[in-house]
């Protein structure tokens, strides 16, 4: 579907949001205030697609046709002409306040304007807006371009046009959409803390350690990565941060409690791969 796509924030999400984008042959404005992150983002996709050159996944042409469709902007006015705006900035609902009702001001009505937010409830961010109508939660996983599933998650005030105009976007993305009610941690997010939970517990009672309970879940469970490989790979800050918020938002229920084992690691900046 050609379109025009306004990106805001260009780190971990956003380039990746935009690559997904670019790739599938919208127009893509990527915004970003901090120009290192811009720049950053600009040379983290030439090598990501020098990779996929290199891989035979795709050739030179396709390389420049894909780079074309990106322009990197430094003021959310160049965002003008967008049919669809994504924010992916940092996770604080009055700073992406600030910035969705400056949007407001350049966009056309029919703009749609979503939020790739992880834990905010999407139904705050909409209230921002003049006409809340036409915001929806659009949740990618990372890495963007990799991960297949997409939930797009509507707010009470969003239209069903809206809803339906996401749905039809993200699946011309050549993304498996996933409608989630805006609850917290929606699906995936939700799923995903039983299992750090139950594993950190079992660890807790003393009942196996870390590599064991990885095993277990990886040759019975099938699972890719065990429990503790991924909160490795995540980080343990990011990811004991998402179960507090979880545990919080969900009054306290003590199916989401936290692990005093994690926040340690994370107290001690034993934060996984990435403390390397
Ligand atoms: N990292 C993940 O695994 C993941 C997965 C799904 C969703 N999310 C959500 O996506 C969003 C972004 O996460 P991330 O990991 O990409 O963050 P990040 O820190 O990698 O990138 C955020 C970018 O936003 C920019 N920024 C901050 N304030 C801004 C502003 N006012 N205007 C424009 N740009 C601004 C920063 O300069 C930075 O480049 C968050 O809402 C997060 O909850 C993250």
């Amino acid at each position: 579907m050609e379109m025009n796509v306004g990106i805001i924030g260009s780190g971990t999400m956003g380039s990746g949001i935009a690559q997904v984008a670019a790739t599938a042959g919208c127009k893509v404005k990527l915004y970003d205030t901090n120009q290192a992150a811009l720049d950053i983002a600009k040379l983290a996709l030439e090598k990501i697609l020098n990779r996929l050159v290199e891989k035979g996944r795709i050739d030179t042409a396709e390389k420049s046709r894909i780079q074309d469709n990106i322009s990197y902007v430094d003021n959310l006015k160049a965002l003008a002409d967008s049919n669809l705006t994504i924010e992916a900035i940092i996770e604080n609902l009055d700073i992406k306040k600030k910035v969705f009702s400056e949007l407001e001001n350049y966009v056309a009505e029919d703009c749609i304007i979503a939020s790739n937010t992880s834990s905010l409830s999407i139904a705050s961010i909409a209230a921002s807006l003049k006409k809340p109508k036409r915001c929806v939660g659009i949740h990618f996983f990372n890495p963007a371009p990799l991960m297949r599933l997409v939930e797009v998650i509507p707010a009470i005030q969003t239209s069903y046009e809206t809803l339906e105009k996401a749905i039809d976007i993200i699946t011309s993305w050549k993304k498996t959409v996933a409608v989630a009610k805006d609850t917290p941690g929606f699906i995936v997010n939700r799923v995903a803390r039983p299992f750090y939970g139950e594993a950190l517990r079992i660890y807790e009672e003393g009942l196996a350690d870390f590599a064991t309970i990885d095993h277990s879940l990886k040759t019975l469970g099938g699972f890719r990565m065990g429990p503790f490989e991924l909160m490795d790979f995540i980080g343990n800050d990011v990811n004991y941060t998402v179960t507090e918020t979880v545990f919080a938002a969900f009054y306290f229920d003590p199916r989401y409690k936290p692990a005093f084992t994690q926040k340690r690691f994370a107290e001690a900046g034993y934060l996984g791969r990435k403390s390397e």
